[in-house]
């Protein structure tokens, strides 16, 4: 476990959003009537006048997921959801995930069910703010770093559904930043997407949290650990649009001497890095939901001045991939999973 000594690398200063372009006018679904409005030029908006005190039935989850599909990251404000309405929600996209591995390599889970990733830094022994050196929370670090969610494991994750219980104080911090990983697929400079197609990266958990804390990690290798391989550049199955599937947890591109391939990952990140693909969703009040899908956005935490000092209570499920390149090139079936305490 993290002691008092562990250093941890700040994450860079992000450049703040700068939105080029018009934001499109927020529209109605045909069939329930529900408000889409777009948040950006190319992806992420807020839909309202969902029912949530209600099962979601077939038919409207239909709609809901239409709208997950082409936006990416979908914001939905008061949603009063309880822990059991948000799972049974979450299951309508496909298999859940758990955080059964984490608990197996030694973290204490603080919430009542194993299909709520527990995104937040409360201590689970003293329900206070978790203090700066807890492995929890030196772990939600890495997660300011623009990412995709559980793309370490055999089978990947496509979506999830982050759900607020306790919010840090106004103006203290705590947003989710977005990026749009299928419009920055298709601005890429051909060549690159030449040079990219065909190309596997190789992901692993280890690789972002030894980026942000180097000491603690410096004896492990993530090449000599379990390495999950996707394709750089792939077609979004829901959408059918070319996305580029890259994260804070790329360590390395199969066939390239180790200069190249820090390289080209270097390269790929700046460019879907950059300001005009971002946005940065604020978090209101709890029971909002943001849900996206890790197969066509990439997403980090903002972080901010809360950190040790105010609570911040956000819990996720996660959908295992549904998609046709769910276990991308680890073999069908392969179901292994990656846990760090
Ligand atoms: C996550 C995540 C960001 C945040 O839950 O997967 O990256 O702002 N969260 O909490
Ligand atoms: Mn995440």
């Amino acid at each position: 476990m993290p002691t008092e000594t562990i250093t941890v690398t700040p994450t860079p200063t992000w450049v703040p959003l700068k939105i080029e372009g018009l934001v499109p006018a927020p529209y109605r679904t045909p069939k329930f009537n529900l408000r889409v409005v777009p948040l950006h030029p190319t992806f992420a908006c807020e839909l309202q006048g969902v029912d949530w005190s209600k099962d979601v039935s077939p038919e409207l989850y239909q709609e809901i997921r239409e709208i997950v599909d082409k936006y990416g990251v979908v914001v939905c404000r008061k949603t009063g959801l309880t822990d059991e309405a948000h799972i049974k929600f979450s299951a309508n996209f496909g298999d859940l995930d758990d955080v059964k591995p984490y608990q197996k390599a030694g973290r204490t889970h603080r919430l009542a069910y194993p299909e709520l990733f527990d995104a937040g830094n409360i201590d689970p022994n003293t329900g206070d703010v978790a203090p700066l050196t807890a492995a929890q929370v030196i772990g939600n670090k890495a997660n300011e770093l623009f990412h995709v969610d559980s793309s370490f494991n055999g089978r990947r994750a496509g979506h999830s559904l982050l759900l607020a219980h306790v919010l840090p104080p106004p103006g203290t911090g705590g947003s989710t930043e977005y990026a749009d990983s299928r419009t920055a697929y298709d601005e890429l400079p051909d060549a690159t997407k030449k040079q990219i197609e065909g190309l596997v990266a190789n992901h692993s958990l280890f690789h972002s949290r030894k980026t942000v804390m180097p000491e603690y990690f410096k004896d492990t290798d993530p090449s000599k650990l379990p390495l999950s391989k996707h394709k750089l550049s792939q077609t979004h199955e829901w959408s059918g649009r070319k996305n580029l599937y890259i994260a804070s947890y790329v360590h390395s591109i199969e066939g390239l001497d180790d200069a190249a391939s820090k390289a080209l990952i270097a390269e790929l990140l700046a460019h879907v890095q950059q300001p005009r693909y971002r946005v940065t969703i604020d978090w209101h009040q709890p029971g909002d939901m943001i849900m996206w899908d890790n197969t066509s956005v990439m997403h980090r935490a903002t972080g901010g001045s809360y950190e040790g000092q105010h609570r911040r209570d956000m819990r996720r499920t996660t959908v295992k991939d549904m998609s046709r390149d769910k276990y991308g090139l680890n073999g069908d079936g392969a179901d292994w999973r990656v846990g760090l305490p």
